[in-house]
Formats: C-alpha cells, structure tokens, sequence
C-alpha cells in the first residue's frame, strides 16, 4: 500500500508531531500546491468558448480557501446569505458571485437584490417572491435535467426524486410567471449530484440541458452545476477523474450547440469537492485501544462532529497511521476506528484492515478538504477545530483557531 501524505509530500518536510504540538488535535491541515492545482484545473475545463468555473463554497469556506480560488481565477457559487457575506468579505466582486439557494425568505433574497448579486430561482413560488420584490430585473432558473447522479441517494439533486430546481415540464408556467413581473430569464443552471467517477453522467446530463437549453432564447450563460468525483480509495490506486477527457467531450458538446443556437452564452460549471478534497487531511489523536470480543476499537479524537460524512453517507475516507512522526506500514490487523462522540454510529472505519495502531499514535484521514470542516458542529459540546496552511513556500501557518467555549456559550442570552 502506498502512502499518499509521503508521495505527495503533504506536509512539505514539516514535523506532524510539531504541527499538533502546537495547534492541537483533531486539526484540519491543507496544502496549498494542492488546493492551486486543483482550482486551476476547473478554471481551466473549457478554453474555446467562453467560459467560467464557480466554486462551490459549500464545500469549504475557509477565507484563506477562498482567496486562493479567486487567485486561481475561479468565481463562487453562494447558497446562503452567510456564504455570500464571506465571499464579499474574501474580495469577491458581486458579478462574481452566483447566487443558488433552495427555498429562502423574502429577507434573504432581499440581501441578495441590495447586494446586485445574481440569483438562481429553483421554484414557482421563488419566481413570486423575487418578482414581487425586485419586478424588472434579471434573473436564472434552476432547472431539473430529469437526470440525476451521485454516489449516496442523498447527494442526487436532480431526477426524478429531489426538491431540487424546476421540473422540465413546469417551464411554460416558470416563464409565464417570471414574465408577469418582467423579469429576464438571462441564465440557467442546472446541478445533477455530487461524486461520479467518469465524466458520463455529467456529459449525459450536458446533453440534456443544452436540448432543454434551446426552448430560452437568448441566454446570457448555462450552468452546468458540478459533482466531478475524487478517488478516496487513493491508497489501492483508485483512478482520478478523468478531466481531461471531459474537457474533450463537453467541447464537442457545445461546438455544437452554439453553431445552432444563434449566440453564445458564457458556459460554467460549479465544482466544490474537486478543488478541496484531496488538498486536506484530518489529524487526530488515538485516546484508547481496547478488544471487544473479536473487535478492535481504536478511540480518537475524530467525532462525528469533525467529519461528518461517514455518518451522514456511509462515506470511506483513506486513513494513514503516523507512529513518532513516521507513517506506518503494512497491514497487520482489522481494526475499527471511532471518534469521542456518545453515539455507538460515530464511527470512521469498521473492521478495516490496518497497520498495527497504538495508543498515541496519530490518524490522518485523507480527502477530508471537502465537506469536512464546512459541516462541523459543536455537538456533545465539543469545539470546533483548527485549520492549518501547509504554503508553497514550506512554511505552514494557522488559518483559523480552534472554537472556545466561549464563542458557543456567548451566543445564550
Ligand atoms: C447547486 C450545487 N452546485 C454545486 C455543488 C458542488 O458539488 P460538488 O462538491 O460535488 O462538486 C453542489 C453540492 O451539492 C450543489 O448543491
């Protein structure tokens, strides 16, 4: 079994010991190489049309993350008013900023209009409201392609089971009521779900949306959502996505479509765990080894509260094991690895084939940059943890403290 964090280098010659000594576990740590290559990679799928990559921030919203994707030439896609208050707040112009909410209030929709951000309308009643509220403007439709994609049910956004975006049928309706308030349909966007591993289901769903395309005339641009999958079975030499050959395919895709359709659009895509994952680990701490029965149980400090997705999708991320600052190697024995959180579910790996783990030693869970820190809670009245910057210069740096007690208990009145 290889060792992704030495063949990479993931810390840059850094001492992990040293980096815990002072930050503390469990800790979030990202190289920054990494992180750039990635967010260049996105900025760069299409190149002979117009053409802009959205990262999604959902994925992680650290402002240091942040400014690098601005950096790397890469927008923003927002789905809250809290997101799209970081982003400003990151240097991100409002033309840069895509607004796709699900469901919202008059309040936050509101924000969106005060701040000249575009938003994404995924409902009739959306339609009412933003056209009640700002008649006259711009505006993009969510559209549901009827196909969806991902790798748990629970991260399908389109098709025919999700609450996600307007069913193809109801566009006659969506645009009748967009119209009654002379709102412009100048965008539409579309996200299928999140995880493949071949560029097929997002080229199927290219195909469908650019037909679906045609029945708007004279669109400013077409969204093409994201979900391109990472390998997190990295250590058995699980292939990568494959980019560049979807970069190919949706080239052809659009050659097509804009020598028919009369003007071209600018085309963009909205990649979160694509430009994160792999650019973040997760350390943590072996509290307590015990045997019960058959079972090894190996307790550390990384709940559920840390990472969630394991709980929340069954999710398996690569887990190396670091003895005196050194990774460990070889498998010796199954071993099932939980977290400090009083719930029997919260658990990282079950029966998994590891090297020997021993008290004290470190965990390092690879993949985590995505939807890792981003749905952290406070739950079992745990703190949130810390983030560090591995920088491309070597050097590594803090870009967000721990939580305290304190800033969870200042929010009681
Ligand atoms: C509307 C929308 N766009 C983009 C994304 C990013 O997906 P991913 O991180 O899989 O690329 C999501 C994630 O669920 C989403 O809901």
């Amino acid at each position: 079994m290889n060792s992704f964090i030495e063949k990479r280098d993931f810390f840059k010659g850094n001492d992990i010991e040293k980096i815990v000594k002072e930050f503390g576990t469990p800790l979030y740590v990202y190289n920054e190489d990494i992180l750039r290559k990635r967010m260049s990679e996105v900025a760069g799928i299409i190149t002979k049309y117009p053409y802009k990559a959205n990262y999604s921030m959902k994925a992680n919203s650290n402002i240091e993350i942040l400014k690098i994707a601005r950096e790397e030439n890469v927008n923003c896609d927002a789905m809250s008013e809290g997101e799209i208050r970081l982003l400003l707040k990151a240097g991100f112009t409002p033309d840069q900023i895509f607004f796709v909410p699900n469901n919202i209030d008059a309040n936050e929709m509101q924000y969106a209009i005060d701040n000249g951000i575009m938003i994404s309308l995924d409902s009739i009643d959306q339609i009412n409201l933003y056209g009640s509220l700002n008649p006259g403007s711009k505006c993009a439709l969510r559209i549901n392609p009827g196909v969806g994609a991902g790798h748990h049910e629970k991260v399908v956004t389109a098709g025919k089971n999700t609450k996600f975006a307007i069913a193809e049928e109801d566009i006659d309706e969506a645009k009748r009521v967009a119209d009654s308030y002379g709102l412009k349909i100048c965008g539409i966007n579309q996200h299928v779900g999140s995880l493949y591993m071949t560029p097929d289901p997002f080229l199927n769903a290219i195909d469908q949306f650019l037909r679906i395309a045609r029945k708007f005339k004279d669109l400013e641009f077409i969204d093409f959502g994201g979900g391109f999958g990472i390998p997190y079975h990295k250590l058995e030499d699980e292939e990568p996505f494959d980019i560049f050959r979807l970069s190919i395919e949706w080239t052809k895709r659009l050659d097509e479509f804009v020598k028919s359709y009369g003007s071209t659009p600018l085309f963009k895509s909205e990649p979160g765990r694509y430009c994160v994952a792999e650019g973040g680990v997760l350390l943590g701490r072996v509290n307590a080894v015990k045997y019960n029965g058959d079972h090894k149980y190996v307790g550390t400090d990384v709940g559920m509260n840390v990472l969630m997705r394991p709980v929340l999708y069954d999710s398996w991320h690569d887990i190396e094991i670091i003895s005196d600052g050194k990774v460990v190697k070889g498998m010796k024995e199954e071993a099932t690895i939980t977290g400090n959180i009083c719930e029997s579910g919260d658990v990282l790996c079950k029966d998994r084939p590891m090297p020997m783990i021993k008290d004290n030693d470190l965990i390092c869970v690879l993949d985590a940059g995505a939807y890792g820190y981003s749905m952290c809670s406070s739950y079992n009245m745990r703190l949130r943890p810390a983030e560090v910057m591995i920088c491309s210069d070597g050097s590594y740096r803090l870009i967000r403290r721990r939580e305290t007690f304190d800033d969870i208990f200042n929010t009681f009145v």
